[in-house]
């Protein structure tokens, strides 16, 4: 053990039980109760699955295991945790913490819904039972949707703030409160509050379940929910989503776990403990979402029996309102509505509540660790500032901000990208065999190499591929600005070549004698080429055809507009960084120590391997460069997948990945370590594949067919729907169940057994 860290007692949790609890109070939230129905039901109905269970198994569980073991490994917050590897990693960890302090600024919010609409249940119930936004049929539709969005929210659409909304302020300062009554003792306490926050929502979420399963029409609900319309999974924003809804409900890469488990005794477990976490979250979301869709296939039915033949994915207004319109409608509809809404705004009043505080003590313990200065002073103030950016949302048009921000600080943009640092930070530039080391030699069951393949290799290149996916999208769809030139009468029809015609015609889209096109395939986009050799680029955005104008690269004629919401999402996700050097050039209190100044003794090896590998690397990236400058991205997808030079290209970038990595496995060893060309080839290798694949991705986009056509409604449960069912359980139960197994097992040989005063040696790895 470090001396320095003998000097200080650091706090910890008082038992195993405590943080593998608080660990969960802080993954289980409004995220799962709130976030992954909305979510799923926004972004590919039931085919949002099959990727969150992908993300889940893939990224989510690898890197709580590496937030637990770096955490744990170094007893430190984030930023001084990254530090250890070397003074720049710090950057890393502030910039998650960063984007939890973005989240914290309206995380609350959403809790202060839950807690107006808890009060006006509590309210109900005295009032023998009437909910204020009670009505029956079309008429309670209306009316949920209106209480929401009219008298609570005062909402306005559009961009403007408008107004502050009192009654949302009160709600807020309430949750802040709870939340500052919760941490302000340290974790101790904590350990013993989520005794009671996470068990109790469960109870309300099996009660709310049973009910959902036993309505009339649940059936439809539940197909809606298992059995996936497999053409949503063509779609990138499915992928988008359920990978940032893995990050977001598992707390992950906001410093969150790796504070967590810095305050846990030296000897516990670490990889079955986040095991366990993992699964917990995912079957609170699964449960979630049989509740959630239940009740909508129930909620469909009784609309169904008024005539109106609706289907479950049209019967409620998808979106975050989901949980404050269509489930306090479908409550209402129900006898004893008042109690079940209560017990629905109970359950996530409390799911919310320890994720909340689990934020702030993230950031709380970084600036604590860093400046030495003191909790009961630094909490004050940090709720303060946190409450008064709340307060942006709270106003009337706060609602919409809080969907954008949301979108971008758990996207791609955002959680997504901050993932991809932290893996390839500690996979490639960092020992990860160290952390692996450390986590295997306390835990119950070990890790083998493959954990290290996954975070340094197929991590990044998934995390990789979806960004750039986003990127090309996003760079091709003019997402920052758009321009006005609705396409009608001013394009002469012969500036279409016949070819072009056809093309249109094979991808379902039809030009019609006035020169109109409609086109059928959602977010797809042409180029079209005029006598003058200009572009124009056609694209479906919003429902309605926009011409883009461009010459040569892009050009944006006047007439145009910003596109408000998403600026300001991309200068808030940009700002992040910069504060997160600012924040490391802060001067700390005391420098923590850093193995890589102990390995400034080893020797360096591998250096001629690492420049060959760094100049393989290269040569990909630079002629990606070539192939897509000068031409827009979508064309060049589609036209380069082709060209035998694109595949030779991508083969290079693989052969300069398995060659660092191979360098990395074989150099990082007790007495040498590898050349820093080695690990940065490494780097741009990984970023290379992925770069490929997104263009891959793109250019095979073009070519799938997403069917719009409206389905039957569906009453009863496909095959498939059991296959993923039974995956589910499997997951769920026989994870579980190995879990503790293992623990058992692990107990009996007398290791991971709990010794709260003893204090172990951590410099042997
Ligand atoms: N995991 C929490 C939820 O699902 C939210 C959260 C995100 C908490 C990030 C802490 C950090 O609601």
């Amino acid at each position: 053990m470090k001396p320095e860290l003998l000097e200080e007692q650091r706090e910890s949790w008082g038992s195993r039980g405590g943080f593998v609890l608080a660990a969960v109070g802080s993954a289980v939230g409004l995220g799962n109760l709130w976030g992954f129905p909305y979510k799923l039901y926004s972004y590919g109905g039931g085919a949002f699955l099959i990727p969150y269970i992908l993300a889940l198994v893939v990224v989510g569980i690898p890197i709580m295991i590496l937030e637990f073991s770096i955490g744990h490994y170094t007893q430190r917050a984030a930023p001084d945790a990254f530090k250890r590897g070397h003074k720049r990693f710090e950057i890393v960890g502030w910039w998650g913490i960063v984007l939890a302090f973005v989240i914290i600024t309206y995380y609350p919010v959403i809790l202060a819904y839950c807690i107006s609409f808890l009060g006006y249940s509590i309210l109900g119930i005295f009032n023998g039972g009437d909910l204020p936004w009670a009505g029956k049929g079309i008429e309670g539709v209306t009316n949920a949707h209106d209480f929401f969005f009219k008298d609570y929210l005062g909402h306005q659409e559009g961009t403007a703030l408008g107004s502050i909304r009192w009654n949302i302020v009160w709600p807020l300062i309430i949750a802040w409160v709870l939340m500052y009554f919760c941490i302000f003792k340290g974790v101790r306490l904590v350990g013993k509050i989520v005794w009671l926050t996470v068990p109790l929502p469960w109870l309300m979420l099996l009660i709310l379940t049973v009910r959902g399963l036993t309505l009339e029409g649940s059936m439809q609900g539940l197909a809606y929910y298992l059995d996936p319309v497999w053409s949503e999974l063509a779609k990138p924003v499915t992928w988008r989503y359920a990978v940032g809804q893995v990050f977001f409900s598992l707390s992950l890469a906001y410093g969150i776990m790796i504070t967590y488990a810095s305050f846990l005794h030296r000897k516990s477990d670490l990889n079955n403990n986040a095991l366990i976490i993992s699964i917990a979250d995912f079957a609170t979301s699964f449960v979630a979402g049989l509740a959630v869709f239940a009740t909508l296939g129930g909620m469909a039915f009784v609309t169904q029996q008024a005539g109106n033949p609706v289907r479950v994915e049209n019967v409620a207004e998808s979106g975050p309102s989901l949980a404050f319109v269509a489930f306090p409608y479908a409550l209402a509809q129900l006898p004893y509505s008042a109690w079940f809404s209560f017990i629905f705004f109970f359950a996530l009043v409390t799911l919310g509540i320890d994720s909340a505080f689990s934020m702030t003590e993230s950031i709380l313990a970084s600036i604590v660790d860093k400046t030495g200065w003191r909790r009961s002073i630094v909490l004050p103030v940090l709720s303060l500032v946190g409450l008064s950016f709340g307060l942006l949302y709270v106003t009337q048009g706060g609602f919409n901000w809080l969907d954008t921000i949301d979108g971008f600080v758990n996207g791609t943009w955002g959680i997504a990208f901050m993932g991809l640092l932290e893996c390839i930070v500690l996979g490639w530039l960092w020992r990860i065999g160290t952390l692996r080391r450390h986590a295997n030699s306390r835990s119950d069951w070990q890790l083998g190499r493959w954990w290290d393949y996954l975070i340094r290799l197929v991590i990044p290149i998934l995390l990789g591929t979806l960004f750039f996916w986003q990127l090309f999208d996003d760079i091709s769809s003019g997402f920052l600005f758009r321009i006005e030139a609705e396409y009608q009468s001013s394009l002469d029809e012969s500036v279409i070549s016949e070819e072009l015609r056809k093309d249109f015609e094979d991808k379902g889209s039809v030009i019609s004698q006035d020169a109109t096109f409609t086109v059928e395939q959602a977010g797809m986009s042409w180029l079209i080429t005029d006598e003058e050799n200009k572009y124009l680029l056609l694209m479906k955005e919003e429902g309605r055809l926009n011409v883009y104008n461009s010459e040569g690269g892009f050009l944006r004629t006047p007439g145009g507009e910003w596109k408000l919401p998403n600026c300001v999402g991309l200068f808030i996700v940009a700002l992040v960084p910069v504060f997160a050097v600012i924040l490391s050039l802060v001067r700390g209190r005391r420098d923590v120590e850093q193995p890589s100044s102990k390995e400034a003794d080893f020797s360096t090896r591998g250096r001629y391997g690492g420049v060959v590998a760094f100049l393989l690397a290269l040569i990909p990236a630079v002629g990606l460069l070539v192939i897509l400058l000068g031409s827009s991205i979508p064309e060049a997808a589609e036209s380069k997948l082709g060209n035998p030079v694109f595949w030779l290209l991508l083969a290079v970038g693989i052969i300069a990945m398995g060659l660092s990595n191979h360098l990395v496995d074989k150099h990082n060893t007790s007495s040498s370590q590898v050349s820093w060309f080695a690990r940065w080839a490494g780097i741009l290798a990984t970023v290379d594949v992925s770069a490929f694949i997104a263009v891959i991705l793109l250019g095979l986009k073009g070519g799938v067919k997403i069917s719009e056509e409206t389905m039957p409604i569906r009453d009863k449960l496909s095959g498939v729907s059991y296959i993923i069912l039974g995956a589910v359980f499997l997951i769920i139960i026989g994870g579980l169940a190995w879990c503790f197994y293992r623990a058992l097992l692990a107990a009996n040989a007398g290791k991971g057994i709990q010794h709260p005063d003893e204090v172990g040696d951590e410099t042997a790895d």
